[in-house]
């Protein structure tokens, strides 16, 4: 058991999940959420979750949110305060944080992960940190009781342009899965051979087996939303945008998802982005 108090901010598919492991370690848990969910370890405002610990672990949907959040908490921050960001957000958003922090005095991790619902109901996340290596092995145990890894990878905005990097190849990979389902079906080949053969092809992976059963079977159960990978496509093209890249990929995949989420799907999983092929091809696009 630990005394220590974690403050967990933003219960939402994650963050609800990650509160409950920093629980079963032994951590006094405190959550808040915008929109009150009456748990037992909720506080009305994030003022009193900051009041009442000094580490602070954001599972928030974007920079917005974080800036709003953190804006609300900045009087109550000290030095002895931790503030770990592990929301997707925008690179602005996380040196505009750590700049605030560091004029407060209290530490600040760029701290996002990947694993989705499942890994984070099993504890098994995989945190990509970016910080000072002192603060870092400082946390670990807090980190550990949600995640199986910590992948260092160098100092505060390395991680959000990792996290931002790999959400863009995901993207990218539902959205070729989605063209290759919808042309095996046109074709009149069923959905499962194709899944056989990705299975047994070098471009098959996790992501692939994760989900092309629940494409194929019209079940967009969310584990990761259709509207957070979106943002995450908008990251990546003003990331683009910053540093002189045109990226044709990402951005075909950020306007399907934009009209994903225009026509009533952004809270479904990421990858009813199939769902694109559903007006013209409603018998296998469910
Ligand atoms: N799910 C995944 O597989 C996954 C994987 C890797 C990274 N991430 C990232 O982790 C973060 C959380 O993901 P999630 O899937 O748990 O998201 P989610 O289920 O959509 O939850 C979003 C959370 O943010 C809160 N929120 C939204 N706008 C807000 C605002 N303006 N002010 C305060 N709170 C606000 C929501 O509160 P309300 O309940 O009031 O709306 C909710 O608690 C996101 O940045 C996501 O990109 C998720």
């Amino acid at each position: 058991m630990t005394n220590q108090a974690v403050a967990v901010f933003g219960l939402g598919i994650i963050g609800s999940r990650c509160a409950a492991n920093l629980a079963k370690a032994g951590y006094e848990v405190v959550t808040w959420n915008r929109t009150p969910k009456g748990g037992e370890t909720d506080v009305a405002t994030p003022k009193e979750a900051a009041a009442k610990a000094k580490v602070l672990a954001f599972y928030l949907k974007d920079g917005v949110a974080l800036r709003d959040t953190f804006d609300l908490i900045r009087d109550q921050l000290t030095p002895e305060h931790v503030v770990m960001n592990h929301s997707t957000v925008d690179l602005e958003t996380t040196h505009a944080i750590a700049v605030a922090c560091a004029e407060i005095g209290c530490g600040f991790l760029d701290c996002p992960f990947t694993g989705s619902k499942d890994a984070s109901a099993a504890g098994q996340l995989v945190y990509y940190v970016g910080g000072d290596p002192a603060l870092i092995e400082r946390m670990k145990p807090v980190l550990d009781a949600t995640s199986k890894e910590l992948k260092v990878i160098g100092g505060v905005g390395s991680a959000t342009v990792i996290k931002i990097a790999t959400n863009l190849i995901s993207a990218q990979v539902v959205q070729a899965l989605s063209e290759a389902m919808a042309l095996t079906e046109a074709s009149g080949v069923d959905s499962q051979v194709l899944i056989d053969a990705v299975a047994s092809n070098a471009c098959g992976s996790v992501l692939a087996k994760m989900k092309m059963p629940a494409m194929a079977a019209g079940d967009y159960d969310t584990h990761f939303s259709v509207d957070n990978m979106r943002k995450d496509s908008a990251f990546a093209l003003e990331l683009a945008a910053q540093v002189g890249l045109e990226l044709p990929g990402i951005t075909v995949a950020n306007r399907v998802m934009t009209e994903r989420c225009e026509e009533g799907d952004a809270e479904l999983d990421y990858s009813a982005m199939y769902r694109q092929f559903a007006r013209k091809a409603p018998d296998f696009a469910r």
